[in-house]
């Protein structure tokens, strides 16, 4: 009883530490003898060796077979979203309002759609998309004939866009009551819009509201369509110079000139009433002009 509550003095503890690390009667270093001290040192050696290995065998599977030119994870989104350029969001909306009056009010809106355009500048494109395309149907490339290991892309450029490419009308529109709005759809890789590209996607754009305001609705290209031959998009890597298909849409407004407006893109395999999204397949903006 009497020496379990002994109290040790400090030396008697540094001597008991002392001789666990090295205790000469034994002839243990720290609980062990140096040659069990060597058989464990081997074992957690060849333990990390194998471990590290199976580590690294698992990472470069993973490389190998993860290929490049194709996102292994694409998300969920099965039909394009469309936007509505110039891309002036509100609270909520987007809402394309300006004063035909004020230069300042209209001349911003022309400065976003001669940006948002620069890609698509003739010579830019001419120079970055030579190859000639064949209109009216599907690009299917299967191998990787255009230079450095990349697929070709059709040129799109901004005089497509006829009477609102910025060109003719650098204003777009703006400075008078026949606003310019360009419609794209976002890109997905592998994606055809329709079974076959005899019936290609085009924009539709109705009034929601504003009838009366609305005296006309003219599409650049003709009919509104986006040509097949933009699709598929095969990706950043392997279609580094692919320039989105557009669609510009110009009102002629009167009246009161305002209305709501929403433009959807026509097609098969395009969906536009996912209550989730509200910019799948369509964009819905206000449109407003005074003076
Ligand atoms: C439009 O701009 C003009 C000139 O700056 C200004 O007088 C007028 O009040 C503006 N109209 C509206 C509705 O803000
Ligand atoms: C396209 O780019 C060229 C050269 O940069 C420029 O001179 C031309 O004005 C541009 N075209 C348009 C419509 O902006
Ligand atoms: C723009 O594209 C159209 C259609 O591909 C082509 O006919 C036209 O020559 C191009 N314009 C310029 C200036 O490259
Ligand atoms: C191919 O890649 C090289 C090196 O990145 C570059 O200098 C060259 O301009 C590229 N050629 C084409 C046609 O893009
Ligand atoms: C708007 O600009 C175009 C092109 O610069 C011009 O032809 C037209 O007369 C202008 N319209 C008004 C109402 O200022
Ligand atoms: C096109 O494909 C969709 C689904 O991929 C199918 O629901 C639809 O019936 C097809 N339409 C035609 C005309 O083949
Ligand atoms: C555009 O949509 C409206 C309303 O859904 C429809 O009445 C009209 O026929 C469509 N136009 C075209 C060219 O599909
Ligand atoms: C535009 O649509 C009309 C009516 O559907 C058709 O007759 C015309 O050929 C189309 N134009 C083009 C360039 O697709």
């Amino acid at each position: 009883m009497a020496t379990l509550k002994e109290k040790r003095t400090c030396g008697q503890r540094c001597e008991d530490f002392g001789r666990f690390i090295w205790n000469s009667e034994n002839g243990t270093f720290m609980g062990r003898t140096p040659e069990k001290w060597v058989y464990i040192s081997l074992y957690y050696v060849a333990f990390y060796v194998v471990m590290t290995g199976l580590f690294s065998l698992a990472v470069w599977v993973l490389m190998y077979t993860l290929n490049p030119y194709t996102p292994d994870y694409q998300d969920r989104l099965k039909s394009p979203g469309v936007m509505v350029w110039p891309d002036t969001y509100g609270e909520e909306d987007v809402t394309i309002s300006y004063n035909t009056s004020d230069k300042a009010s209209w001349m911003g809106m022309s400065k976003i759609l001669h940006e948002f355009l620069e890609p698509y500048n003739d010579t830019k494109q001419l120079h970055c998309n030579p190859y000639d395309c064949t209109m009216g149907k599907y690009f299917i490339q299967k191998s990787f004939s255009a230079p450095n290991h990349t697929k070709w892309a059709c040129a799109f450029n901004q005089s497509m866009l006829g009477a609102c490419s910025g060109i003719e009308d650098p204003t777009f529109g703006y400075n008078c009551t026949m606003p310019c709005v360009i419609i794209k759809m976002n890109r997905i890789i592998d994606f055809l819009p329709t079974n076959s590209s005899s019936a290609p996607p085009y924009v539709n754009c109705t009034i929601l509201s504003g009838q009366e305001n609305v005296d006309k609705i003219e599409y650049f290209p003709t009919n509104g369509t986006m040509d097949p031959s933009y699709f598929p998009y095969y990706g950043k890597l392997a279609q580094p110079t692919y320039v989105n298909p557009l669609v510009a849409v110009r009102f002629s407004l009167v009246g009161k000139k305002q209305a709501k407006v929403q433009c959807r893109v026509v097609s098969e395999k395009i969906s536009y009433e996912n209550i989730h999204d509200p910019y799948e397949g369509k964009v819905i903006f206000y449109l407003k002009a005074v003076k």
